[in-house]
């Protein structure tokens, strides 16, 4: 965590000016202002030249302008936007200065496009691998969410827009969303769902902050006593604007009195809202106080001095769609791909690339358009086809078969298909294309395939899920982890053909690679990577980039591997319990001695590190180790450090990251690395997780002095 971020604190002056203002407004003019009088817009007060309170969604960019009275885009245009890497793939760069990256250039974008408060970011834990939103979220782990979340909250805020963090709390599934009683220990919720959202109010002095469809503990979010007046303002001591999710508020009487500050909803019945007509009836008949809302409108007041957006404030004008801001989504791209396996196979070479085959649905496919609230109108999508095309210039002879299909319109008479197959579909022999089943058509993409792998020198396939109907997307979760699209079955036999296919998986979380995980020579991971995405797969996959991705969640083998599923409730019931508390993610696997497919931390890289001299200095409060490059290539290296935690204590994580530094080495350089965790707890050991996992440091640091034990073990995990 950085320990100054540029927060621009509330003055006297504009508490001044926010009670001056609210003195003057009627009753209806602060009604106005508490809820969505536009599907993304609240009502100004023209009288005071108090401007309309503007949003727009979200994590990956600013999305498409709405008519003010329906979800329906307006299209004109003029909002074609820059779309970023989304959640999962910033956290995989581990790289703080990235995520201060994205939240300039997404800062920048919302303003440029005349926003007030961008929809993000998206900090909650991905406690399953099957939730709908995870690619939106960071990872697993509180920590590395917290230090990456309020770079990019920071960073937004200095274009003069308010991030609006989400969503407030413990939403990590999407079945039953708008209903759903999530119901988490107080220690769990302290340690695992709350730390990014604290440290954004905390660190970060995030503005605006999102409350969630679910109900927590028993009571909706968006009316949450606990959570929103004991815990976000009065704990966290919170000033900023609490705004309400979309229709996830419930109850006029409930939502007035509640810390909540802004209705919104989807619905164009603005005058109906809870905070809306029913409430002024309210005031009006003595029911409710008015100084219910007066704090409610001084909250927004003070936002909106905050943001420059009263009395002729000299305000930032952002940019979008502009060169920088795509070089942005190219560099944090680039850091976000992670290499999983590599038995000599990458990067590929370029001058071998004469012919190239390229297999796969998401070769080809662009994401932008997924994901429901976090879709991007993007000015454009390089897909890793594209990619690939561009980086290999004309010489190469890039070819693309699809291999597997999501839906059922495949072109049968197009496919390169061996004569003898060609004549039966032809002859009538075989069912007419018309009437083949789905299942058929896969059946002749993957013998399209067959048929013409050995005519390459290079096979790549990009699989995994699509930002669609159930697979990644808002409102849904996934059912399973199996790789939909018979994409297994593919990968088996194509694998059983080629087995020096690179293979690309492409998903918001963990799909099931159990099929083919030991057959494929190269593994390499990326999330839905931006509008440069295919670009900078490509520059990974032929070695002009170095990969220095790491796992920021655990890659599981199969859905039982995850805690909340074997020991936690998890989809449509009406109550999801959280019984496996603490023990999210990694601390689940390890404390169980459970081998996950990919660890969390995890990724490797063209070249290799060393880890030598763990040293601790208790006067500094740093943990350091020295890190030597051994290989021949330039590189970046995740240097982890995690506390041990007391082994004897049932539900206690075997160990937890506490800090993490990326550094970048030079082939043969050798760096000492500093890292410096909030606290050094004496008589705990500390431990150095290298992220290809052959090498762990142990220090110990002793409980009376400052003196510590340093015992190597390496150990190939
Ligand atoms: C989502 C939010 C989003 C909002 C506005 C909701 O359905 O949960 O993340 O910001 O819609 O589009």
């Amino acid at each position: 965590m950085r320990s100054m971020y540029k927060k621009k604190e509330i003055t006297e002056d504009m508490r001044n000016r926010a009670s001056e203002l609210l003195s003057q407004m009627t009753l209806d003019e602060k009604i106005g202002m508490i809820h969505g009088n536009g599907i993304f817009a609240t009502r100004g007060v023209k009288r005071l030249n108090i401007p309309p309170l503007v949003m727009s969604d979200g994590p990956m960019g600013v999305r498409a302008d709405f008519y003010p009275d329906r979800l329906d885009r307006i299209d004109d245009n003029t909002d074609f936007a820059t779309y970023l890497p989304c959640g999962s793939a910033l956290a995989s760069t581990w790289n703080r200065d990235l995520a201060y990256m994205l939240g300039q250039t997404l800062g920048r974008e919302a303003r440029g496009r005349g926003k007030d408060v961008i929809l993000a970011p998206a900090v909650n834990i991905k406690r399953s691998p099957l939730c709908g939103r995870n690619h939106e979220y960071f990872s697993e782990d509180p920590y590395l969410t917290a230090e990456l979340a309020c770079e990019e909250i920071s960073a937004i805020q200095e274009s003069d827009v308010a991030a609006c963090v989400k969503h407030f709390a413990a939403n990590n599934q999407e079945s039953n969303r708008f209903e759903v009683d999530t119901v988490v220990d107080g220690e769990s919720l302290e340690r695992i769902y709350f730390p990014a959202f604290k440290a954004a109010v905390g660190c970060a002095g995030v503005y605006t902050i999102m409350g969630a469809y679910n109900k927590l503990n028993g009571e909706y979010c968006c009316h949450n006593d606990e959570l929103l007046r004991q815990k976000l303002r009065e704990e966290w001591g919170f000033e900023g604007v609490v705004i309400s999710d979309w229709g996830a508020t419930h109850n006029t009487y409930k939502a007035a009195g509640s810390e909540l500050d802004i209705e919104m909803d989807i619905s164009s019945d603005f005058d109906d809202y809870y905070m809306a007509e029913p409430l002024k009836k309210k005031i009006e008949s003595g029911e409710i106080a008015e100084a219910e809302i007066d704090k409610k409108v001084y909250h927004i007041l003070l936002l909106m001095l905050r943001l420059n957006m009263l009395d002729g404030a000299e305000r930032n004008r952002g940019d979008f769609g502009s060169a920088e801001n795509r070089l942005s989504c190219l560099n944090i791209a680039r850091e976000s791909i992670i290499l999983l396996k590599n038995e000599n196979i990458l990067p590929l070479s370029k001058d071998k690339a004469k012919k190239v085959l390229v297999i796969g649905e998401n070769a080809d496919r662009k994401h932008s358009e997924g994901g429901e609230s976090a879709e991007i109108k993007a000015l454009y999508e390089y897909t890793p086809l594209a990619g690939i095309r561009m980086l290999l210039g004309g010489n190469s002879r890039v070819d693309h078969l699809l291999g597997y299909s999501s839906k059922g319109d495949i072109k049968l008479e197009e496919l390169r298909l061996p004569k003898a197959v060609k004549k039966t579909i032809k002859s009538g022999n075989s069912k007419s294309p018309q009437s083949m089943s789905l299942k058929e058509k896969r059946r002749l993409l993957r013998e399209e395939v067959l048929a013409n792998l050995k005519d390459y020198d290079q096979v790549i396939f990009v699989g995994g899920l699509n930002r669609k109907g159930g697979y990644d997307c808002e409102g849904s979760d996934r059912k399973n982890m199996e790789l939909p699209y018979e994409q297994s079955k593919l990968l088996e036999e194509l694998l059983e053909k080629r087995p020096d296919t690179v293979v690309v998986m492409m998903a918001g979380s963990s799909v099931s690679m159990e099929k083919f995980a030991d057959k494929t020579r190269a593994l390499i991971w990326s999330y839905y990577a931006g509008m440069e995405g295919g670009r900078a797969l490509a520059e990974v996959i032929y070695g002009d980039v170095n990969p220095s991705g790491k796992l920021a969640e655990t890659l599981y083998k199969k859905l039982e591997q995850c805690s909340a599923h074997s020991l936690g409730d998890f989809g449509e019931g009406e109550r999801v319990e959280y019984r496996e508390g603490l023990l999210v993610g990694y601390r689940y696997t390890e404390k169980k001695g459970i081998m996950p497919g990919y660890p969390f931390g995890f990724g490797l890289s063209y070249t290799d590190f060393e880890y030598r001299n763990p040293f601790v200095d208790l006067n500094e409060g740093y943990i350091s180790c020295d890190i030597h490059n051994t290989g021949d290539r330039n590189g970046k290296e995740t240097v982890q450090l995690y506390v041990m935690n007391d082994q004897n204590k049932e539900n206690e994580p075997v160990k937890e990251l506490v800090g993490f530094e990326k550094v970048f080495l030079i082939a043969g350089e050798e760096k000492e690395v500093k890292i410096y965790p909030r606290e050094i707890i004496k008589g705990r050991k500390y431990l150095f997780a290298s992220s290809s996992r052959d090498i762990e440091l142990i220090l110990e640091i002793e409980s009376d002095s400052g003196e510590c034990n340093e015992n190597n073990s390496e150990f190939m995990g």
